[in-house]
């Protein structure tokens, strides 16, 4: 068995945990447990908040407008869907989008954990406010977090950039901002970024806040 074939089937085992988890009170909603989904090797991990409309009616994640964007913002950087794997903090969907609340956090957190740690990638890309404050363990807003990579967990990168969904919303540059961190993903791929806390952002000096955001380790992760 490869090591790819053997991540594969531990995520599809856990998966399978996970389509039966009554953990916390979302499981009494949901249609689909959506568990992640993607190249159990990648080298690159996207983290979302957790299922909208669409996702929990499919069971698989960012299958909305959202993941559309998603594709297209991937694709600039030479990524398919197929090359990257996709998993959310939450995995089931909070009734009418709201956050997810900190105890369906803590009841699913060891999926996310253990998606992370099979998959072992070498970047994590968190969409939007939620998923970066929550890993980044910060309370600072992906305004000023973002257009930068942050020593993460285990030795990896962690790009934070805003949710597709604000893009959509029609911010021209919140979309020029995506792309900008995904190139900085594409740079950490390609070996062309050093590696410290204060990676100078995409935009060149002055772009990006003097001081990084104080950033603990998350207890999630440690
Ligand atoms: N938004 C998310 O955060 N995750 C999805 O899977 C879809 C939309």
């Amino acid at each position: 068995m490869t090591d790819r074939d053997r991540r594969a089937e531990e995520l599809s085992v856990l998966a399978a945990e996970a389509a039966a988890c009554v953990a916390c009170d979302l499981a009494a909603s949901r249609t689909h447990v959506v568990f992640g989904a993607g190249d159990p090797d990648a080298e690159v991990m996207i983290v979302g908040e957790g299922p909208g409309r669409r996702e929990d009616e499919t069971g698989l994640p960012f299958v909305g407008p959202s993941g559309r964007l998603l594709d297209r913002l991937l694709g600039e950087i030479g990524l398919e869907r197929s090359d990257v794997y996709i998993g959310n903090v939450v995995k089931c969907r909070p009734p009418g989008n709201r956050d997810p609340r900190p105890v369906e956090i803590d009841a699913c957190k060891g999926y996310l954990r253990t998606q992370i740690q099979l998959v072992d990638p070498a970047v994590v890309v968190t969409l939007g406010n939620f998923s970066s404050k929550l890993l980044l363990a910060t309370t600072t807003g992906i305004t000023r977090l973002r257009g930068r990579a942050y020593d993460w967990w285990g030795g990896r990168k962690l790009v934070p950039t805003y949710h597709p969904a604000a893009a959509l919303r029609g911010s021209a540059r919140v979309l020029a901002e995506m792309q900008e961190d995904l190139s900085l993903v594409r740079s950490i791929l390609d070996g062309n970024l050093r590696s410290g806390p204060d990676l100078e952002p995409p935009g060149g000096p002055g772009s990006a806040p003097e001081e990084p955001p104080a950033i603990e380790q998350l207890d999630l992760f440690s």
